[in-house]
């Protein structure tokens, strides 16, 4: 057997992954898609790919990194041979591709935290409707933004991630999970709860966009950290005493109660205040930095209070995902090229900066970059194409070949060993037997049918 490299504590598994799954994906993006793409039924089928497609791959990928004891390119080949390292590979560029997006948006965190402080300080003033997209416009205040965020990462990196991060997210994931808490008991005060919960669990497939299907895994994969390797690098430090399985399941379970809480806090808000509901229309990729202010200010007890304090747990959740993003790239040039750790961190995060000068600058700022287009209307612009190709793409196909190496290639005594079955009971021996189904066949299956139907289906928007 592998020695056991694990440097995690036994609950700092828990904790790490769970801060790289709880992010941006779970707070920004998931009730802006859901929202474009009318509720219920994209909920129904993204529920389903969290558990048909999200929990097996999960499983896959930190059983992969906990037996290899290495990171993504190398544990792919330790494993499977050469031929498998392009899997490895594809996961850093995606990773790249998604921190030169993500620290832009990550960046508005800082922002928010500071006007919300200065509100709490001397008074709320009601936002004129233009100013976010002022905000968005401005380039060098954007290009300062993310490379605030980028830096912060690059640091917390290059000092190692055990004592930082794993130390830090052990008190700030809680509180963010209370004040979630607390906000969503106080929207269910408001009668608008109701259109709140029509729209979001009762699923009407006319309302769903012919691409929404694909939006829905290619969501889950995105907000579980899944397809690019990320988990295989946290599985590479986890404890053998741990149960995959039932790690896997508490970071699906946590992962998506908090992006429905998300949407429950953001919608009845919405739903209260019809001039709300016009402007978010035009912009709702600014939800949570327009949308929720407002109602923290006007409508919540101690929203004041509360204000300031979230948008910076808002940043540190991001921040718990950029770091798994920046790890993987980080790891790898250490492993492949013999970086020493320092070296290696620099260069990633000028090579994630590179990439989000040109989405940084897409929000407004120089035309050329905010009217490019690949994915038709509603997706312009650099950061948007760069979202949807990593999360509607590059994972999911990530993921797909995950599948198929763990199902089908992999020595079934590995998964055997990894999953605990030599201390068989019962339940266990169900349980595995149910991941085997799902990761053979049903999670390849689904995710080749809908990549298909969605090329065939001619229509990208
Ligand atoms: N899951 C994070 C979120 O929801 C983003 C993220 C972190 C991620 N690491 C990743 C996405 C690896 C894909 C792959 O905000």
């Amino acid at each position: 057997m592998v020695k056991n490299r694990g440097s995690f504590s036994r609950i700092g598994f828990i904790l790490a992954a769970a801060g790289s799954a709880v992010g941006l994906g779970n707070l920004w993006k998931f009730p802006y898609i859901t929202w474009h793409n009318n509720g219920g039924a994209f909920v129904l089928i993204y529920l389903i790919s969290v558990v048909v497609i999200g929990w097996p791959i999960m499983i896959a990928e930190i059983l992969i990194g906990r037996n290899a004891q290495n990171s993504p390119v190398p544990a792919f080949e330790k494993l499977g041979g050469k031929k498998w390292s392009f899997v490895g590979w594809l996961g850093v560029i995606t990773g790249l591709v998604i921190l030169g997006y993500y620290s832009v948006i990550a960046g508005w965190t800082i922002t928010s935290f500071t006007s919300c402080l200065k509100w709490s300080i001397s008074g709320y003033i009601i936002q004129p409707e233009d100013s976010f997209k002022h905000f968005m416009g401005n380039g060098s205040l954007q290009l300062l933004l993310s490379f605030i965020f980028i830096a912060i990462t690059a640091v917390i990196i290059w000092k190692g991630v055990n004592k930082g991060i794993e130390r830090t997210t052990r008190i700030l994931m809680p509180v963010l999970f209370l004040i979630i808490i607390y906000l969503v008991i106080m929207v269910l005060f408001l009668p608008a709860r109701v259109e709140t919960f029509r729209f979001l669990f009762r699923p009407n497939f006319a309302d769903l966009p012919s691409t929404g299907i694909l939006e829905a895994v290619g969501h889950a994969f995105f907000t579980l950290s899944l397809g690019m390797g990320a988990m295989i690098t946290y599985g590479s430090y986890m404890d053998r005493h741990e149960s995959i399985q039932r790690n896997a399941a508490m970071v699906v379970f946590l992962d998506t109660f908090i992006a429905l809480c998300a949407c429950i806090i953001m919608y009845t808000i919405i739903f209260s205040a019809p001039s709300i509901k016009e402007s978010v229309s035009g912009s709702t990729i600014g939800m949570l930095f327009i949308t929720l202010p407002n109602l923290l200010y006007t409508q919540i007890p101690f929203g004041a209070a509360v204000a300031p304090a979230f948008y910076l747990l808002v940043g540190f959740a991001a921040l718990s995902s950029t770091i798994s993003l920046l790890e993987v790239i980080v790891s790898l040039l250490i492993d492949k090229l013999n970086f020493n750790r320092h070296k290696a961190t620099l260069i990633g995060a000028m090579a994630a900066y590179v990439v989000s000068i040109f989405s940084a600058l897409s929000l407004g700022a120089v035309s050329g970059f905010s009217d490019f287009s690949i994915f038709g209307p509603g997706k312009e612009g650099v950061l948007s194409t760069l979202d949807h190709l990593a999360a509607n793409w590059m994972l999911p196909v990530g993921g797909f070949f995950i599948t198929i190496f763990v199902g089908w290639f992999l020595d079934k005594k590995i998964s055997e060993a990894e999953l605990g079955l030599f201390k068989t009971n019962g339940i266990s021996k169900i349980i595995y037997t149910i991941f085997r189904f799902l990761i053979k066949y049903l999670a390849p299956l689904a995710i080749l049918a809908v990549i298909i139907a969605v090329i065939l289906g001619k229509d990208f928007s």
